[in-house]
């Protein structure tokens, strides 16, 4: 596969052998090894307490508290992150680096039009001028199924419901076009038929642009339906990672026939 950006074949993310321990407990990540293509989409299901949040904030290098890295390296476009300084590590976030979790709309500053601060930080990265900034944002926020993207810009964030907030957090995230984003369960506060219609529109959006993610999901039919890959975490093990399809149709692990046991839907896609 060639990269969409500048046609060079070289890998997104590559982590090696990483470990992952918080103060007392046992590791929470234990040898994870894999590696990502540009634009590639892959998908991380497991049980809750696998290791699936430690994993992606692992690659940006926001460990929860207490969190420490205990082996391993971290790549991102063949510089390696884990011997970079936390400001290296800086400046790739936001802009060549982004996350959203579940709870991303909460974040955005209530007592600020929205306007206002997705300008700022879209102009905190690319040099454009506030009225360019401003119909990237509604333009933006549009492609993520926000109805009336100039009013969204005009209220503060506790006039907007708490789907249009995540609806928000997302598109800013990926407004910034980066290579690599982050999403540890997206959409998992929304109701069903939102969640659907939102990971649809952020595939499009990241197919559109290149962007590689790596999508934290409890729901094996979002991995399936989403995910050129299926990792599967088991007690900070990465057990299972293959291409969507042959995870599917042909599960190497038995907790990931066991996941699949519990999506009906996809039981046809496995004979
Ligand atoms: N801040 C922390 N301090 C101590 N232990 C932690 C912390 N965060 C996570 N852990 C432990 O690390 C392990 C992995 O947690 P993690 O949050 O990565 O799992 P997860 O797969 O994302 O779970 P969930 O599906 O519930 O979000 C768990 O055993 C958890 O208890
Ligand atoms: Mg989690």
């Amino acid at each position: 596969m060639t990269s969409l950006r500048g046609g060079t074949t070289s890998l997104l993310v590559e982590m090696k052998n990483l470990s992952v321990s918080y103060k007392e407990g046992v590791p929470s990540l234990r040898d994870v090894s894999f590696s990502m293509k540009p634009g590639e989409i892959i998908g991380i299901v497991g049980e809750s307490g696998s290791g699936k949040s430690t994993l992606i904030r692992a690659v940006l290098g926001l460990l929860p508290v207490g969190g420490r890295y205990t082996g391993g390296e971290i790549v991102f476009r063949e510089r390696v992150l884990l011997r970079d300084s936390q400001q290296d590590w800086q400046g790739m976030r936001g802009k060549r680096i982004a996350m959203v979790f579940q709870d991303s709309g909460s974040y955005l500053n209530p007592i600020r039009r929205i306007g206002s601060q997705y300008v700022e930080t879209i102009r905190a990265h690319l040099p454009m001028s506030r009225k360019e900034a401003w119909r990237l944002a509604v333009h933006t926020l549009a492609r993520m199924g926000l109805d009336d993207p100039e009013r969204v810009m005009h209220v503060y964030a506790s006039q907007l419901s708490g789907g249009m907030k995540q609806r928000t957090a997302i598109a800013m995230a990926a407004t910034l076009e980066p290579e690599l984003l982050l999403a540890d369960e997206p959409t998992s506060a929304l109701d069903v038929t939102t969640q659907n219609e939102v990971m649809s529109q952020l595939s499009r959006l990241c197919a559109d642009k290149g962007t590689g993610m790596m999508l934290v999901t409890h729901n094996m039919a979002v991995a399936a339906h989403m995910a050129d890959r299926i990792g599967v975490m088991v007690d900070g093990r990465l057990v299972e990672l293959g291409d969507t399809l042959r995870v599917i149709s042909n599960p190497t692990h038995e907790y990931t026939r066991k996941l699949l046991q519990a999506v009906p839907e996809l039981e046809g896609e496995c004979t």
